[in-house]
């Protein structure tokens, strides 16, 4: 499958690691759970010394231990996991990490938009087969979630603010009730949940406003929220993993020098506070600063240096990267970003040299094309 799939699952590309902890694992599993959740949490935080294991466990998701605790005491409760935050936070990841561990199938997801109907979180028909057969069990085609609750492990719900309250409510009587009716049979018409059925659900935090979840939801889930990574050894930690992942679909074996690394984070972190001091929104980037942006931006940078390039990773590529993609808006950003080249960029450059004129005259030309 892996080489034949653009992106495997985290139960296909860490079988081998997931299969190896089922076969030392002698803790207490709740209800059908694969893991028990100390090994749940291991996979997902990666091992330390102290775990005493005889295989290293990469570490996946990096945040707070707290955070990943809570998801998973949740996940063994009666309610159902929100993982509310910023884009590119890592939501969708914890939470395909987490069903991996626990259910070993993290592809149960509904994707919730302004046109998800109660049909994909619970059945629709086969027409074709009632046309010819009637309606019946094997005519109906159930939802991720309906097939999650059946078989009890883990279903995903991405995006949950974006769906309308009439999807919001029928999920509110499946987390409640655990069980689906089909009042169009006659007969084997309930579908109950297996125990280990659960739901992570994700919630962009900027999306807030768009639906606001009812708080009869809200009752049913335990929230935990994700904040943006700002501990700089963490996120570049992060960069370097995903983007040595994301390179190697291009079967680039490339190492980022670590001093671009350095300049790419701390733009972050300087445009991060300004973002943050800022006064109104037209002094803010558009953009939210993730991770999951940083990653972009190096991917994009180590791509053009592959393809137009000389294969090696300079400082003006990046720098044109950067501009290229947070450069949304139309003054508003190419302004804030010029401020940032002639107050941050420029006197960096004249006191660290290193990489950062580069970086400065990369930044500044790609300023000038744009505007
Ligand atoms: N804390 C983190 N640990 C590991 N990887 C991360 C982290 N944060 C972001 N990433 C990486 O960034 C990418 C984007 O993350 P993801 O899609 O999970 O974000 P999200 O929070 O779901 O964003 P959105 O709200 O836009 O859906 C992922 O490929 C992930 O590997
Ligand atoms: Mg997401």
């Amino acid at each position: 499958m892996t080489d034949e799939t653009l992106r495997a699952p985290a139960e296909v590309k860490y079988a081998d690691e997931l299969d190896w902890l089922e076969s030392v694992d002698d803790g207490p599993k709740p209800y059908s759970w694969r893991l028990s959740p100390r090994m749940v949490r291991l996979f997902v935080l990666g091992s330390e010394r102290a775990d005493g294991l005889d295989r290293q466990i990469d570490q996946k998701w990096f945040g707070d231990r707290s955070f990943v605790e809570r998801a998973i005491v949740t996940l063994a409760s009666d309610r159902g996991l929100l993982l509310i935050g910023d884009p590119g936070t890592g939501k969708s990841w914890l939470a395909e990490l987490l069903a991996a561990a626990i259910s070993r199938n993290s592809t149960l997801v509904v994707q919730g938009t302004a046109g998800t109907t109660e049909d994909h979180i619970k059945y629709s028909w086969n027409v074709s087969m009632v046309i010819a057969k009637g309606q019946s069990r094997q005519s109906m085609i159930p939802s991720p979630i309906m097939t999650a609750m059946e078989s009890g492990v883990i279903g995903r719900f991405e995006e949950l603010t974006r769906s309308t309250s009439d999807v919001q409510d029928a999920l509110i009587s499946i987390l409640s009730e655990k069980y689906i009716s089909i009042p169009e049979l006659d007969d084997d018409n309930i579908v109950f949940a297996k125990p280990g059925f659960s739901i992570i659900a994700t919630a962009n935090s900027r999306d807030r406003g768009v639906n606001d979840l009812s708080s009869a939801l809200k009752r049913r889930f335990n929230f935990v929220r994700i904040p943006v990574v700002t501990n700089k050894r963490s996120e570049a930690e992060i960069v370097r993993f995903r983007t040595t992942e994301l390179l190697r679909r291009h079967r680039i074996e490339l190492e980022v020098p670590p001093t671009l690394l350095d300049i790419l984070l701390q733009s972050f972190a300087d445009l991060r506070a300004a973002s943050a001091a800022a006064g109104s929104d037209d002094e803010r980037l558009e953009s939210a600063l993730s991770t999951a942006e940083q990653i972009g931006v190096l991917e994009d940078a180590v791509l053009h240096s592959q393809f137009f390039g000389d294969r090696t990773l300079r400082a003006q590529t990046l720098a044109a990267s950067l501009v290229g993609s947070l450069a949304r808006r139309s003054p508003e950003d190419l302004a804030i970003l010029n401020k940032y080249w002639h107050g941050v960029v420029e006197p960096r450059s004249k006191a660290d040299g290193g990489e950062w004129p580069a970086f400065l005259d990369g930044g500044r030309e790609a300023i000038a094309t744009l505007s």
